[in-house]
């Protein structure tokens, strides 16, 4: 049964949906920024005159009216895909209706759910990092189960020759065919850090108006254009992109298409009404903000990506729009990890008389020990840190390891909604190299 055959109706019902959630959002916010501040959710938006003392105070967690005006959408959306079925005469039974899709919808819901309580949870109570780590990996049992329950893939395809060479390791019994590999329960352990790093990884990179946003909006736009390079509303020759070979033979396995298609729909409903919010949000949180996103809104959007990408099996090619965001967890990681102290605000240092942003500072009071010496020295010869010395040699300071502040140093100083500005058009970059690596130099690596 393929869904997309009967169900442009559906797609027609998901634009509504999506235009719904981008009204619906830019009037609600203001309603009930009030409320929020009213129940102490605020917070001093640090890069304005005053910052930390007396800085403008912004109603914070705005992320939750978001996430809980998407689930509502969605959760109305449910009955439309499946809206064919209700035509026929008489009743289904439960061999007839496609329960599979259904659970896959309502899994993706339920990691959506907690995600957002997670979110809202930190807002209120601030988690360590060592607590919050693994709630993720809870809140995606229901939908690793579901891939489990639908035949999970767990092969990737290996560029041409290195098949060849595993065998020749010793590792043949984890090669299947050719050059497809199966990874197991390697590939399982992938998936169960997809969340934790897509919900975390939007968190920290963060700090000036609009950044947050600004990805999600990024990444969500860039899994759509994905999903629509795989729908029949181009010419059916693009279909050969999907390229789902048998491998013995070489010929395309049609069965494979219609299955692709619905997954990559499905995404796009659930990606679709996201974007709109995003672009909604991004509204009120545009310099100067009138509103915050808070961590729910960074867990909320980050689990609807790896949600959506292990549903819709395309969880490597997700990986590939988080490029700056891998790009800032690397680069954060001797701070994350103690080497580098790390202060409780990472975002740049707001220069008053000009309104300006420059790279922020961590101060070293004493000799750093060797490690952390050799880390710092390693990233400025790099050119992704800069260090300030002190008459005897010892490093006095260094600028904190975040892309932003990376990013100041080689093109600062600048006005905050310029520098966002700058965090998207990376983002954008990111993204085209990510469709060059997918469909150009690396399609070997992708299998389906
Ligand atoms: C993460 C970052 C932290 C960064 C913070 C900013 C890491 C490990 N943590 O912490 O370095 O400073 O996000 O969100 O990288 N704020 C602004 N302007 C904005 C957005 C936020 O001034 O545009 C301030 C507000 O005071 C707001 C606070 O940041 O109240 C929110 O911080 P929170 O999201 O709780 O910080 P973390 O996610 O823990
Ligand atoms: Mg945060």
């Amino acid at each position: 049964l393929s869904q997309s055959q009967s169900e442009f109706p559906a797609l027609q019902a998901n634009l509504g949906f999506s235009l719904l959630s981008f009204i619906g959002i830019v009037w609600l916010i203001p309603k009930v920024s009030k409320s929020f501040v009213e129940k102490g959710l605020k917070g001093r938006d640090l890069l304005k005159p005053g910052g930390r003392i007396s800085g403008p105070w912004v109603p914070e967690c705005l992320g939750l009216p978001c996430a809980s005006w998407y689930l509502a959408l969605m959760m109305l959306f449910i009955p439309f895909p499946f809206s064919h079925l209700f035509k026929s005469q008489t009743p289904l039974g439960p061999e007839s209706f496609p329960q599979r899709e259904l659970t896959l919808y309502l899994s993706s819901l339920l990691s959506l759910l907690t995600a957002t309580l997670l979110g809202f949870i930190d807002d209120l109570f601030d988690i360590r990092w060592r607590h919050k780590l693994p709630i993720p990996i809870v809140a995606a049992v229901p939908t690793l189960l579901v891939y489990y329950s639908v035949g999970g893939v767990t092969t990737v395809v290996l560029p041409k020759g290195l098949g060849g060479w595993l065998s020749g390791i010793g590792l043949e019994r984890f090669i299947m065919q050719g050059n497809i590999v199966d990874l197991g329960p390697i590939y399982y352990l992938y998936l169960i850090l997809l969340p934790t790093f897509t919900t975390n990884s939007i968190n920290i990179l963060a700090g000036i108006n609009g950044v947050e946003v600004i990805q999600a909006l990024i990444i969500s736009l860039s899994v759509l254009i994905n999903d629509l390079l795989f729908l029949p509303i181009w010419s059916p020759s693009l279909l050969t992109l999907l390229k789902i070979e048998n491998p013995e033979n070489g010929r395309i396995l049609n069965w494979a298409i219609g299955e692709v298609v619905d997954r990559h729909l499905m995404s796009f409903y659930f990606m679709a009404p996201l974007f709109m919010i995003c672009a909604g949000f991004l509204w009120h949180n545009w310099y100067p903000a009138k509103a915050f996103p808070g961590d729910t809104f960074c867990y909320f959007s980050g689990m609807a990506f790896s949600a959506i990408a292990i549903q819709g099996h395309f969880s490597k090619t997700l990986i590939l729009f988080f490029l700056p965001q891998i790009f800032n967890f690397i680069l954060s990681c001797p701070q994350l990890f103690g080497l580098v102290d790390c202060p409780r605000h990472r975002l740049p240092f707001y220069d008053e008389k000009t309104n300006l942003l420059n790279p922020s500072k961590v101060i070293f009071e004493k000799p750093s020990p060797k490690r952390t010496v050799i880390s710092l020295k390693i990233l400025s010869f790099f050119k992704l840190v800069k260090l300030e010395y002190d008459g005897n040699g010892h490093i006095k300071s260094s600028t904190n390891l975040t892309i932003i502040n990376f990013l100041l140093i080689h093109f600062g100083p600048l006005r905050e909604d310029r520098l966002c500005l700058l965090v998207g058009f990376v983002q954008i970059i990111g993204s085209i190299i990510a469709f060059s690596i997918r469909y150009g130099v690396g399609s070997w690596f992708y299998g389906g």
